[in-house]
């Protein structure tokens, strides 16, 4: 049986007639960018997630952009992440001219270790007139946790930090909307909505895809949430008169009417997902492969969460990764590696001085060879 890694022909089948009218409403209105079907998704997405605003914006890669920028995280700034992400979670610090941190991961969830984390502070910081500064000088401003894969950080941890050392939490939720976490001190929350802002993306294979490039900032501070809207187009608040430097980072409005159609199923689908996993589960071990390959964690679980994991990616760890590779592909099974090299590897970041094999995110790589 075939299964490519990913087909998202099904659900626009199932959706097809209204996705069309959706469109050519649009068209038909003739109003294309920052409209009312971009309103009615961020109201949309605010609820869904249990957030006070939500900013429309052209990806998630911009979400992060902008909002760096709109808190003013710039040069003799530093942000710290997670070494295990997709690029635009390290890229975007870079690029309003920060030093990324880049912090280790725990291997069982791939995300970024609170123990990592609270070594980094006590050994290579110091506190000094209310800043936390790191060894060059630099103050750190920031924590940007990944919700990777779609299951939710540990924020309990990461919370208890940010408020010891007053640093803004950044959420990147680009692979995880509407996955849960339950915070010790304000219950259960959706992922994006447990620090000051949440940066999601619905890039087309996300578990609610546009169909091209679409983004979305949850924020709980209505000073901020104006202050995005105003970056998110060139930093003008009256028409071409600027207040900041901001960009282009501006939602479509045939994007947004796609997502509208979407976004009441993104419950079930999601469901769906998991009960995906559940068979995976079963069936590796059925087959005895438990002890061979390593499954994905499911931390919280026995919580009382629903969505516990939204599971964006099912990924395992496998020893000879290459060899299993291949015996898939020729049974048309897809996979793919995600990801190859921790951001700390990557070849633009040689400059940030990290060794090679520093980080446990090297044994997750060499665990696949
Ligand atoms: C963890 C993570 N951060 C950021 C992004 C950036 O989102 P986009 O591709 O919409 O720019 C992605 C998307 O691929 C992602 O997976």
């Amino acid at each position: 049986m075939r299964v490519p890694l990913l087909d998202l022909s099904e659900q626009y089948r199932a959706l097809e007639a209204e996705i069309r009218a959706a469109i050519e409403k649009v068209l038909a209105s003739q109003r294309f960018i920052l409209g009312p079907e971009g309103e009615t998704f961020e109201k949309a997405v605010a609820d869904y997630c249990g957030a006070p605003h939500a900013i429309g914006v052209s990806s998630g890669t911009d979400a992060l952009l902008a909002v760096l920028m709109a808190l003013g995280v710039g040069p003799g700034d530093a942000v710290i992440t997670s070494a295990y992400s997709f690029f635009g979670t390290g890229g975007c610090i870079a690029r309003v001219g920060a030093r990324p941190i880049f912090v280790d991961v725990d291997p069982s969830t791939f995300n970024l270790s609170s123990a990592a984390l609270e070594s980094y502070i006590d050994n290579r910081c110091r506190k000094s007139r209310g800043k936390l500064l790191n060894e060059k000088g630099e103050t750190i401003r920031a924590i940007i946790p990944v919700h990777l894969f779609g299951l939710c950080c540990e924020m309990d941890s990461v919370h208890r930090i940010s408020e010891q050392y007053q640093l803004d939490v950044i959420e990147d939720a680009a692979q995880a909307i509407g996955a849960e976490y339950l915070t010790a001190h304000m219950g259960l929350r959706r992922a994006g909505t447990m620090g000051e802002v949440g940066c999601f993306s619905f890039y087309p294979s996300k578990n609610l895809g546009a169909a091209g490039d679409a983004g979305l900032i949850v924020c709980r501070d209505a000073k901020l949430a104006e202050k995005l809207r105003i970056f998110r187009q060139h930093g003008m608040e009256r028409r071409y008169y600027h207040r900041f430097i901001g960009g282009n980072f501006r939602l479509d409005e045939i994007q947004a009417a796609i997502l509208n159609v979407k976004l009441p199923h993104l419950e079930e689908w999601s469901a769906a997902r998991r009960a995906a996993a559940d068979r995976y589960r079963n069936e590796f071990e059925q087959q005895g492969l438990t002890g061979k390959i390593t499954l994905p964690a499911e931390p919280y679980r026995e919580r009382g969460l629903t969505n516990h994991h939204i599971y964006h990616q099912y990924v395992i760890r496998a020893p000879r990764r290459d060899e299993l590779r291949e015996h898939l592909d020729k049974r048309e099974i897809g996979t793919a590696i995600y990801y190859p090299l921790g951001l700390h590897e990557q070849e633009c970041f040689a400059y940030l001085g990290y060794e090679a094999q520093q980080y446990v995110v090297n044994s997750i790589a060499n665990f696949f060879e």
